[in-house]
C-alpha cells in the first residue's frame, strides 16, 4: 500500500468519480490507491467507500485551499464538476479554475479533466439554429467545461482533458428511459433524427480515466475521447426492445420540441442533442470506440449494459 501512488478524485461518492474509485478498488495488483474528496465526510457514500478501505477527505471545489489540502502528496487527481447541480456554466469555470491552480501547487503530476465540447466552436453565438443561453453560450453544461480546458494549460497543470459522452445510466437516473406514448406503447425520446450518439456506462468512464492514468504521461497536454458505443435513437430503441421484452418505439421530436418540454435544463438538453445531430460524425470521431476498449478491456456495449441494468428503468 505505501508504495502505491494515490489519485485524488473529486466526485467520488458521483458517477464518475466513484466509477474511478471502484476501478481503483477492483486492480488490487495495479499501481494506484484512490483517495475520495467529498463536500460531506459523514454522508452515507463518504461513509460506505471509507468502509471499503478508501481515504476519504473533505474539500469543496469551490474552496481552493482545501483542494490544496486534499490533493497534497497526490500522483493524481481526477477532477469534474457537477453543472446539475447549480445550472451555472461560469461556476464550472471557476470551480475548474480552483481546481487547475491547487493541483498545480500540490505539484500532481497528471490531472484527468472531465470535459465535453465548447460547442462554439461549431456553433457561434451569432448562429440562430439554436438559442444562445445563460447570455453568452450555446450548451452550457457542454460549453463552460470546454472553456476550462485552457484554465488548465494556463495553470500549468500537466492535463489530460477526457471528453465523455452521454450516460446510459440517464435511463435510469434523469428521466431519459422509455415512457408510454397515447397508444399505450413505449417511446424513447431522443431528438436526434436517425444521427448517432455516442454513449456509455458511467462506470466505465472510470475503468477509462484509470487507462488513462496507467498509460503515465502518453496523454498529458492532450485531449481524448470515450465512448461505448454509438447509436442512432432507433438502434437504441431496438436494443430496449429486446432487453425489455415489449416493443419501444424511437420517438424523434425535433430539439425545439425538446426544448419546451420545460423541465429546468430542457433548453440546455435540446441544444445538446440538436449539436450531437448536427455534427454527429465528428462528434462521434472524437470518441473512438476502439480507442476507448485499449484503455478499458471491461468497456460495455448498450446491449451489455442493457442486460445488468434494464430492470432498473423506471418505465411510467
Ligand atoms: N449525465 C450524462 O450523460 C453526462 C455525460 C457527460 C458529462 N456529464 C457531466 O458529469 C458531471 C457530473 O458528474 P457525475 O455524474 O459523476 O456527478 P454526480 O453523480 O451527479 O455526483 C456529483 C458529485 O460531485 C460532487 N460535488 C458536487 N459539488 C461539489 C463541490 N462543490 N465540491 C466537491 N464535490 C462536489 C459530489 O460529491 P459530494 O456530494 O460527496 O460532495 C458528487 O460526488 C456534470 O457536470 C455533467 O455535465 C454528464
Amino acid at each position: 500500500m505505501a508504495d502505491k501512488k494515490i489519485i485524488a478524485i473529486v466526485g467520488a461518492t458521483g458517477a464518475q468519480g466513484g466509477g474511478l474509485v471502484r476501478a481503483i478498488l477492483d486492480d488490487r495488483q495495479g499501481p494506484f490507491v484512490a483517495r475520495a474528496l467529498t463536500r460531506d465526510v459523514s454522508s452515507d457514500k463518504a461513509k460506505a467507500l471509507a468502509a471499503q478501505g478508501v481515504e476519504v477527505v473533505a474539500a469543496d471545489v469551490d474552496d481552493q485551499a482545501s483542494l490544496e489540502r486534499a490533493f497534497a502528496g497526490a500522483h493524481g487527481a481526477f477532477c469534474v464538476t457537477a453543472f446539475w447541480e447549480h445550472f451555472s456554466a461560469e461556476r464550472e469555470i471557476a470551480q475548474a479554475r480552483a481546481m487547475a491552480a491547487a493541483a498545480k501547487r500540490a505539484g500532481v503530476a497528471h490531472v484527468i479533466w472531465s470535459t465535453l465540447e465548447d460547442t462554439r466552436r461549431w456553433v457561434p453565438l451569432d448562429d440562430d439554429r439554436m438559442p444562445t443561453l445563460q447570455g453568452k453560450y450555446k450548451v452550457p453544461h457542454f460549453d463552460g467545461k470546454g472553456e476550462a480546458d485552457r484554465v488548465f494549460a494556463e495553470a500549468g497543470a500537466p492535463t489530460t482533458c477526457l471528453l465523455t459522452s452521454f450516460y446510459w445510466d440517464n435511463l435510469i437516473y434523469f428521466g431519459m428511459g422509455p415512457k408510454p406514448g397515447a397508444d399505450g406503447t413505449l417511446e424513447f425520446t431522443l431528438p436526434m433524427g436517425d444521427a448517432k450518439l455516442p454513449g456509455i456506462a458511467a462506470d466505465d468512464i472510470g475503468r477509462c480515466a484509470l487507462g488513462i492514468f496507467k498509460r503515465g504521461g502518453e496523454f498529458v497536454g492532450k485531449t481524448v475521447g470515450i465512448a461505448g458505443e454509438h447509436l442512432s435513437g432507433a438502434e437504441m430503441a431496438a436494443a430496449l426492445t429486446k432487453a425489455l421484452g415489449r416493443p419501444v418505439r424511437h420517438n424523434a421530436v425535433p430539439p425545439e420540441v425538446f426544448r419546451s418540454f420545460g423541465f429546468p435544463g430542457a433548453d440546455d438538453l435540446g441544444n445538446m442533442f440538436q449539436f450531437n445531430r448536427d455534427f454527429s460524425k465528428e462528434f462521434c470521431a472524437a470518441r473512438d470506440l476502439n480507442f476507448s476498449r485499449s484503455l478499458n478491456p471491461a468497456l460495455q456495449t448498450f446491449a451489455a449494459w442493457l442486460d445488468r441494468n434494464a430492470k432498473r428503468i423506471p418505465l411510467e
